[in-house]
């Protein structure tokens, strides 16, 4: 069997393994969709957000990219931030990046990827903003690893400062913002800070 027809056999088993568990599952899920979080992830294969978190279709409105990074002027980024906080009223909105990320080794080691070199710049501005601390980690795992933290916390920063999450606040919304970081070698998440309007800075300070 090709490996596309093995996609069509196993979604055609997924349909009919939702349907044997509720027989309305997909005429509810078609009418409505009301997720309570929004997550920012890198593309990597490792990292399906729905599973690693345990939520179902409908629960997680997602935007992924190389590196989950927010750019002040990434039109499909902020237009799924939008959408999220003032139409679909998300409380959360989770940037979740993870060890070993293929974009941010790829800074750490110079590496040329093509396209993705200027999708990058991200990461390579937070490599130079915090050379003090990476320079004292000996390891190179470990400097990419500390880079993969520092670029998720960056990346919530940026969606704090977004004039949607800016004015969501304002008007006293619930809205929080995590910056979180996942382990592929076990399947952990951590969470790194979290900011929330409310006290308008961090809540937790977890590292
Ligand atoms: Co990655």
């Amino acid at each position: 069997m090709s490996e596309i027809k093995v996609l069509f056999e196993n979604n055609k088993k997924w349909s009919l393994r939702m349907k044997r568990n509720d027989p309305l599952y997909f005429q509810k899920l078609s009418l409505l969709q009301e997720p309570q979080f929004l997550w920012i992830g890198c593309s990597d294969s490792r990292v399906p957000a729905n599973e690693i978190i345990g939520l179902f279709p409908g629960e997680l409105f997602v935007h992924r990219n190389i590196a989950n990074i927010v750019y002040a002027n990434d039109i499909n980024c902020l237009s799924v931030l939008q959408y999220a906080v003032e139409v679909l009223k998300v409380k959360h909105v989770i940037v979740c990046g993870h060890y070993n990320c293929g974009g941010v080794k790829a800074v750490v080691e110079s590496r040329k990827l093509g396209r993705a070199d200027a999708w990058l710049k991200s990461i390579r501005d937070i490599m130079i903003q915090n050379a003090p601390e990476l320079k004292q980690l000996r390891k190179k795992m470990d400097k990419i690893d500390r880079l993969c933290e520092l670029n998720a916390i960056q990346q919530a920063q940026n969606v704090c400062q977004t004039k949607f999450v800016q004015r969501a606040w304002k008007a006293k919304k619930t809205l929080s913002i995590h910056a979180w970081i996942y382990n592929l070698r076990d399947g952990l998440i951590k969470e790194l800070y979290v900011y929330s309007g409310n006290h308008n800075s961090m809540k937790n300070m977890l590292i």
